[in-house]
């Protein structure tokens, strides 16, 4: 009955229990991320660093949404210098010095899914990696800050695009936000180049990830052909991401893998 007032679209409208559960599996992913940052080491490797975050969800009695999606074999995403995203952590993949790298893990908890990622370094970095990191969180706030009933999501994209590329970056096309929360990947898709007021409109109820990747050179992605995942920039150029869960509010938003209070609610 009257299910036009729960879609917009196939945008779902999540209800106040739903926020609810997402809320807590938000929470739990970015602690899963606070968790993961005492392993980024030199020497360590990414399937170790994997192996904590596995033991660290599930002993708050949730599971990883990435092992076993689409075959994906780990229970995160760690991408290391020159790939872009979906980093298979392995147990040859070992750290060092200088390197930057994306942990992204999405949790379920009661059904319920959170997904965030940000940018770890280990030891001493150089100025122009550090600048691309720098940059890319601004984009991602950049693009929070579009968030809230009305406006539409194509804003999000265009702002993050204008600001990537004012600091001489690029902007990768071929991986996107999503809607999240009763499932992994929902409607809408979430573009971080986009025309200004293109796309849906947002509605209080919708949660969605942004989750801008910034290349120092070319946007491209190539996936790696031997594990079908690993997605590396074409120039062998470094790639930098963060990623959130936001919930529209009434007048605006709630970073739900926020747990630093980097952001007022709004
Ligand atoms: N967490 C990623 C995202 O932000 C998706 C990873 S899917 C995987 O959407 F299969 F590669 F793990
Ligand atoms: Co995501
Ligand atoms: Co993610």
């Amino acid at each position: 009955m009257r299910e036009e007032l729960k879609f917009m679209g196939k945008i779902v409208i999540k209800t106040p229990e739903q926020i609810d559960g997402i809320r807590k599996s938000s929470k739990l992913a970015a602690q899963a991320l606070d968790f993961a940052e005492q392993f980024v080491r030199p020497g360590v490797n990414t399937e170790f660093i994997d192996d904590k975050i596995d033991e660290f969800v599930r002993s708050h009695g949730a599971i990883s949404a990435t092992k076993g999606y689409n075959g994906y074999p780990k229970s995160s995403c760690i991408s290391l210098n020159d790939v872009i995203c979906h980093g298979i952590p392995s147990k040859t993949t070992v750290l060092k010095e200088g390197d930057i790298l994306n942990i992204d893990v999405t949790t379920i908890l009661d059904g319920y899914y959170g997904d965030t990622s940000r940018m770890f370094t280990v030891g001493e970095i150089t100025e122009e990696a550090d600048r691309l990191i720098e940059t890319t969180l601004h984009c991602l706030d950049l693009g929070i800050e579009q968030v809230k009933p009305g406006n539409r999501f194509g804003n999000i994209g265009f702002v993050i695009n204008r600001y990537a590329k004012a600091k001489g970056y690029s902007v990768v096309y071929e991986f996107c936000g999503h809607g999240v929360g009763v499932d992994f990947h929902e409607e809408p898709q979430v573009d971080h180049a986009s025309r200004r007021n293109s796309g849906p409109e947002m509605r209080p109820g919708m949660i969605f990830t942004i989750e801008p990747m910034i290349n120092q050179g070319k946007p491209k992605a190539v996936i790696d052909r031997n594990d079908g995942w690993t997605a590396r920039t074409i120039d062998k150029r470094l790639s930098a991401q963060f990623e959130h869960t936001i919930l529209v509010t009434q007048t605006g938003y709630e970073v739900l893998t926020d747990i630093h209070n980097d952001y007022p609610i709004t």
